[in-house]
């Protein structure tokens, strides 16, 4: 379908679907096990009313916020995902020029299908993260960071969820024929005994014995703020905010390490409940399941400084450039269509009065 006919994120998802390589969608798609958190990531938002006020002058509206310090044009930011290159060439330089054009932040994953450096020259004097897997290789890890501070990439989101794997059932089931490459090692990901699955063959850098305690390793190679990526408890979040981090990102993975892990709007009213004063001292991302510009309001209401998009960038990159910089305009659009009709202009107004949380606050 052409481009124009995409008018929301459902359509995007849709398209990719039915046009993409089959392997790609089944990849980007999957969830651990029953994917029921993937599932409820997105359900878990249409449980949460709002409690619009009217009568407020609503004729100019304002969606730009700051993301540690970094100026965006809207809440969003592109979570970081590997092998983007399966549904599109240009897979994340096509993303960094979208992100450029619509004035939000690229998370770089280090799974990236193209180099650190080759994906930031597409948009020169524009902000990046970059999120780490810590490799149990550590000099790798080393070289890696000391090469994101040389590019002057912006931050570093350490992802803490992966300790594990989930067994992503579709995945290991589609076995196909044409190689995929790991961006990371460059060999070829070959099926095996168990399937298909590229996570699992593609994981096997990953440290599994990374703790609280490496976080002092990670903050002396670099100076950037800080993210811990991957946060499911009010408990943790207490952790994060005593080791000092600058940040932490709500995230279950897309539902795709551990099943049953609670959708991040859930651990955000944990939080309001159990640690309230974090939301003073360092900035809270959330992501997963967000689909709607009204999702990314009902977050911020609930104390979020910005959400995450992953699969749906995926699947917009599907029409390149052109299809993520569409979305990030649908996005802001019904954003933009939602803060009038609550009565706010400005993502600051954001606050918890303007949503009605009854339904899940048993949760
Ligand atoms: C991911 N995610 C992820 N996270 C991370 O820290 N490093 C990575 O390399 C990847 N790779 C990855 C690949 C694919 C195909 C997906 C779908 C996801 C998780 C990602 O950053 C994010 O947390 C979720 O995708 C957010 O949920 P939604 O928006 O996909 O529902």
């Amino acid at each position: 379908p052409p481009l124009h006919s995409i008018i929301n994120s459902y359509d995007f998802e849709e398209a990719a679907a039915r046009t993409a390589p089959k392997k790609a969608f089944t990849f980007y798609s999957t969830a651990a096990t029953d994917c029921w958190t993937r599932d409820m990531n997105e359900t878990m938002y249409k449980r949460i009313w709002f409690r619009p006020r009217i009568l407020h002058d609503v004729s100019r509206i304002d969606t730009s916020t700051t993301i540690l310090r970094n100026k965006v044009k809207v809440p969003i930011f592109i979570c970081p995902t590997g092998l983007a290159k399966m549904i599109h060439p240009e897979a994340e330089k096509a993303l960094a020029r979208a992100a450029k054009a619509t004035g939000i932040i690229e998370v770089l994953s280090t799974s990236a299908s193209h180099p650190v450096e080759d994906i930031v020259a597409e948009a020169p004097d524009h902000p990046f993260f970059f999120q780490l897997y810590v490799n149990r290789d550590r000099k790798k890890s080393e070289e890696l960071l000391v090469k994101v501070n040389r590019l002057g990439l912006k931050a570093i989101f350490v992802t803490v969820d992966a300790a594990g794997r989930g067994k992503r059932e579709s995945d290991e089931r589609l076995v196909v024929d044409e190689p995929v490459i790991n961006p990371v090692t460059g060999e070829r990901i070959m099926p095996d005994k168990k399937g298909g699955g590229l996570t699992r063959m593609m994981g096997s850098y990953l440290d599994e014995s990374l703790s609280w305690a490496d976080l002092a390793w990670i903050r002396s190679l670099t100076t950037l703020p800080i993210v811990l990526k991957g946060i499911t408890t009010a408990a943790d979040a207490k952790l994060a905010m005593q080791y000092g981090v600058d940040g932490i990102l709500l995230s279950n993975h897309g539902g795709r390490n551990l099943d049953y892990s609670p959708p991040a709007i859930l651990v955000l009213l944990e939080m309001h409940k159990l640690c309230p004063e974090i939301f003073e001292r360092m900035e809270v991302y959330v992501d997963g399941g967000i689909r709607r510009g009204g999702d990314i309001i009902k977050a911020l209401c609930l104390g979020a400084t910005a959400v995450g998009v992953g699969r749906t960038f995926l699947y917009a990159l599907n029409y390149g450039s052109e299809g993520a910089e569409h979305l990030v305009e649908l996005l802001k659009d019904e954003m933009e269509s939602v803060m009038k009709l609550i009565g706010i202009t400005n993502v600051s107004e954001c606050h918890p009065g303007l949503v009605n949380t009854l339904d899940v606050d048993h949760l």
